[in-house]
């Protein structure tokens, strides 16, 4: 065989050993395009992953007294969309991920109205843990817990946050103004794009206004290409 030949495959050998040791068994494909994930470069996910470890032990206020899981978040570490909820329900206390009850159930269906699976879009909560009987997350717990959501953004940096309901947008936007006015047009959150619309939870109650939250996913899908 050429001795440079010889050499490259001696070369691989050796960098398959050192990968073997820290667990890597195999080689990475370069993944599809998908319209719905951000170019190459790093993914974040081991700052993600260091986030979630601070979450899972936090005891910052006192919701993390009676969890049973905390929710970090879930979905594409490299998104360029984002969606944004209020806090877990029950279901995601259960299972420690979020938007799996009945209001994440029509989250989905609105997620693969616009051409997406869950996978390609990153899920969080403005809190991480359970409020007692689904009561609104106080001031202090959301304060509290802030650092959490903007590491996940920072580290995310998607195009486009969409917040779901009254809650998390008026966290985001530090504003009080009322979700039927703040949402159909995008706002501004630490130079992000930002579409308020209302909560799955709420669509559920009132099915009349799925339509307007259709209308504000539309101009998030024309803003992405999608
Ligand atoms: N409602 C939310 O705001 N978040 C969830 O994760 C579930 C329901």
């Amino acid at each position: 065989m050429d001795r440079e030949l010889s050499d490259i495959i001696k070369t691989l050998k050796s960098v398959i050993e050192v990968e073997k040791g820290f667990g890597i068994t195999e080689f990475l494909m370069p993944e599809k395009p998908n319209p719905a994930k951000k170019g190459s470069g790093p993914s974040g996910a081991s700052n993600l992953e260091s986030l979630e470890m601070d979450v899972l032990s936090c005891k910052k206020c006192q919701l993390h007294k009676r969890r049973n899981n905390a929710v970090f978040g879930v979905g594409n570490p490299r998104a360029r969309l984002m969606f944004v909820g209020e806090g877990p329900g029950y279901e995601e206390d259960m299972q420690g991920l979020p938007f799996v009850g009945r209001a994440g159930k029509l989250l989905t269906k609105m997620i693969e109205a616009m051409g997406l699976e869950r996978k390609d879009v990153y899920i969080a909560n403005v809190v991480k843990c359970r409020p007692p009987d689904n009561r609104n997350p106080l001031p202090a717990e959301m304060i509290a817990c802030e650092g959490y959501l903007a590491g996940q953004i920072d580290t995310i940096k998607p195009e486009v946050i969409c917040t779901l309901g009254k809650i998390a947008s008026q966290a985001l936007l530090k504003t009080e103004v009322p979700i039927g006015r703040l949402r159909g047009e995008f706002h501004a959150y630490r130079g992000i794009k930002l579409m308020p619309t209302y909560h799955p939870a709420y669509l559920l109650r009132n099915p009349g206004d799925k339509r307007l939250a259709w209308n504000d996913l539309k101009k998030i899908m024309a803003l992405l290409g999608l």
